[in-house]
């Protein structure tokens, strides 16, 4: 265990969260980042997820060894391209939102930090997919589509990724665990609070996921939820 911590604390990038032992960037990166944004809402925004949330670090670990392209699609301000260049990832990453505003924000970000080809776009995901041939990213968007939307949009995202990539989704799960609760607790504050355009609509359950990618290739489901009280969970296809 010594000897794990040693390794990691030696990337110049990283420091070990607290007990939870999972990676994230160090305060000087988080900082760096969140400086790209223009309001100070946006930044402790910025700087309070990338501390807290343990999903980029685990897209990271799958993402650190391939050398494809990544589309992201609900990129948001574009927080996990940010943190792949920080962490050394310099494949071409390219972000969709159907949030303008956010998307300008990502641009202008990305722009700022002089990153290339870091590039994003205005589209909506309810509307088919642009060509893209690689690894996909689908983080925290699929409960804002309907179940049809849901399992149109899997099967697009699946038929762009590569043999040897992977499809990486982060989705709460319906089931009976109070984490769910919560879950659409999270959301519907996020929608009134108005930093989400629409309230949840639907939330996938496990078996929705394993009956809709299991044709693509293999499929698994394991919590990521870190110190959150969120029923979140990675779904990794890989082909
Ligand atoms: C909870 S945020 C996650 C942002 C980003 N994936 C991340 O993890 O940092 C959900 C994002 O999905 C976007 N979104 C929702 N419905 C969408 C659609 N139909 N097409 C494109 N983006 C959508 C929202 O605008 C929002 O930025």
């Amino acid at each position: 265990m010594g000897q794990i911590r040693s390794i990691i604390s030696a990337h110049p990038n990283r420091e070990i969260s607290g007990s939870t032992f999972f990676l994230s960037l160090k305060a000087a990166a988080v900082q760096q980042i969140a400086a790209l944004f223009p309001g100070r809402w946006e930044r402790n925004y910025v700087a309070t997820k990338l501390r807290t949330d343990p999903l980029y670090a685990a897209l990271t670990t799958h993402f650190r060894d391939s050398p494809l392209p990544l589309l992201d699609l609900g990129c948001g301000l574009g927080l996990l391209g940010l943190f792949l260049r920080k962490e050394g990832i310099e494949v071409p990453i390219h972000g969709l939102d159907y949030d303008s505003r956010k998307i300008t924000m990502a641009k202008r970000a990305a722009t700022s930090s002089n990153h290339q080809g870091l590039t994003f776009a205005h589209h909506d995901a309810r509307t088919g997919l642009p060509e893209h041939l690689g690894n996909v990213s689908i983080l925290d968007i699929l409960q804002f589509f309907t179940p049809a939307q849901q399992e149109s949009l899997l099967k697009l995202a699946a038929a762009r990724v590569a043999t040897g990539a992977k499809l990486v989704i982060r989705s709460g799960l319906r089931d009976d665990s109070w984490r769910f609760k919560i879950t659409v607790m999270g959301d519907l504050l996020a929608k009134a609070t108005f930093w989400m355009k629409t309230a949840p609509t639907h939330y996938p359950s496990r078996e929705d996921f394993e009956r809709i990618l299991a044709p693509f290739g293999n499929v698994s489901i394991s919590p990521l939820w870190g110190g959150t009280p969120f029923n979140n969970h990675l779904i990794i296809l890989a082909r």
